[in-house]
């Protein structure tokens, strides 16, 4: 389309305006409230006035689409990534173009399922561990938020690095987790101070990224001084080549694909983990028939790369999980040429925000949205689904690398967990969302663990 064919008006914007502000500022108080609001009184896409940036929202599923999938070369990563650059680098969520096309064509082999076979392993050795820790603890109120961090933050770091780096694993997830913290403080924060300012927010953070810095180097240089096959993601990258070049990636590229999967790959694993058991505690339906599935399928067996397959009711647990709390509760991007959404003329430079949360919570595609109903994700009725009425791991070709990973480990700590405990909910007090980088929940979620 040609700019002179393109629509000439702005989308509508919300009424309710700040004098300075404007809807921005509603928008910064109160996330989840402003796109729920305006999810249900907006056309397919919406303005978002504000003194600082052009923003729309998407509302619709077909605009998603154009976005992410037909149109996605016109499109980078929005405003909302910027603060992930500081500890990620130019790693494949936050780089673009012919480079995220380069390293992503590198990345992608070692995510194909056959090499996922021999990471389900790790995944089933690591979970193993975290039920023998957890016999100690039985009839205990169990921080189910810290302890699916734990078990996330294993397995992906055993996945990365199956060497005996056990030191720097350690230190590794003190120091994400103090990133995370402090990247989740900044964006909270509406005031960005310049990282150079010695504030203590400041300090923590730009400690986390110079130790995580070191130790991953370090990680890498020993490997590279290593003769030994090793068969983990970091070999996988270490020893993929540019098909057009011959290169592999250098340490310093290395270190930003590492840190990448390390942060990409476990605060949301983490997240959905935790609200699956929430949930389940308070659905006595679906756990009964979750245990009946896992009692029949596994026979009392450890869970294996074979079985799952057969698992079909848990995964249709983790899939109406994330409908209900999408990790990734909201998708950004930025277009470079203007275009033309649903009749409406995006100016280039537009932040195009795509609420994933509203969009899977919307009574237009789902009935009775906010019931807990794994049914609605029968192999029957997932055919039924609409295109981007679904879209956990977003769309086109920055879908997440890391999606059947992700599947297959929620599998395994799901059902290795219900195979041996129930959950009890004491607390009944609703726990509320608290969208920051990822969906997470406000307060840990605190549950009894009983042996079944
Ligand atoms: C429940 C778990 C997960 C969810 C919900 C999730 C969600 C997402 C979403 C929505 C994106 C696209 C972001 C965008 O379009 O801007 C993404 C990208 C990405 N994810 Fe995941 N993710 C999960 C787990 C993982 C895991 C386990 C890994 C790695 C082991 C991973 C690695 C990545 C990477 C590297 C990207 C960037 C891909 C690219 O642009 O080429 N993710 N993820």
């Amino acid at each position: 389309m040609s700019t002179a064919d393109l629509a000439k008006s702005l989308p509508p914007s919300p009424a309710k305006e700040h004098f300075i502000f404007k809807n921005a500022y509603y928008m910064a108080n109160g996330p989840l409230e402003f796109l729920e609001e305006n999810y249900n009184t907006m056309g397919p896409v919406y303005w978002v006035k504000s003194p600082i940036r052009k923003i729309a929202v998407l509302n619709d599923p077909e605009c998603v689409r154009h976005v992410l999938q037909e149109n996605n070369r016109n499109y980078v990563k929005s405003f909302g990534y910027d603060p992930l650059k500081l500890l990620l680098g130019n790693g494949l969520l936050t780089s673009e173009g012919d480079f995220w096309r380069k390293q992503r064509r590198m990345a992608q082999p070692g995510f194909h399922k056959e090499k996922l076979a021999a990471i389900v392993d790790t995944m089933i050795t690591s979970t193993g561990q975290m039920l023998l820790r957890w016999e100690k603890l039985e009839g205990v109120e169990l921080n189910v938020s810290a302890e699916m961090n734990r078990i996330a933050l294993d397995i992906v770091s055993k996945s990365l690095f199956i060497s005996n780096v056990e030191d720097e694993i350690d230190k590794i997830s003190t120091w994400v987790t103090v990133a995370i913290e402090q990247g989740a403080e900044r964006i909270r924060n509406p005031f960005k101070i310049p990282t150079w300012i010695p504030t203590p927010s400041n300090i923590k953070q730009n400690k986390a990224i110079t130790v995580l810095d070191e130790v991953i180097t370090g990680i890498i240089e020993k490997r590279r001084a290593d003769t030994n096959q090793y068969h983990d993601l970091l070999s996988m990258l270490m020893e993929a080549r540019d098909e057009d070049t011959g290169e592999g990636m250098s340490n310093r590229q290395l270190r930003d694909e590492v840190m990448t999967i390390f942060i990409a790959g476990h605060e949301t694993t983490a997240n959905a983990l935790t609200w699956a058991f929430y949930v389940l505690a308070q659905n006595p339906q679906a756990e009964q028939k979750l245990k009946e599935e896992v009692d029949t399928v596994l026979q009392g067996k450890p869970v294996s790369f074979e079985n799952l397959r057969s698992l079909t009711y848990t995964r249709m647990v983790i899939d109406e999980v994330m409908r209900l709390y999408p990790p990734a509760w909201i998708i950004g991007r930025k277009n470079v040429e203007d275009d033309e959404i649903a009749g409406f003329y995006i100016p280039a430079g537009t932040n195009c925000l795509i609420p994933t949360l509203s969009i899977h919570r919307s009574p237009k595609f789902w009935n009775d949205p906010l019931t807990f109903d794994p049914e609605r994700f029968s192999p029957e009725k997932v055919k039924e689904q609409k295109k981007f009425t679904y879209f956990p791991f977003g769309g086109g070709p920055r879908l997440c690398i890391g999606n059947n990973f992700a599947l297959m480990e929620m599998q395994v700590v799901l059902a290795s967990v219900i195979q041996r405990y129930t959950f009890e909910l004491k607390d009944k007090t609703p726990i509320e969302l608290d969208p920051l980088i990822t969906l997470r929940p406000k307060q840990n979620v605190y549950l009894k663990l009983v042996k079944r």
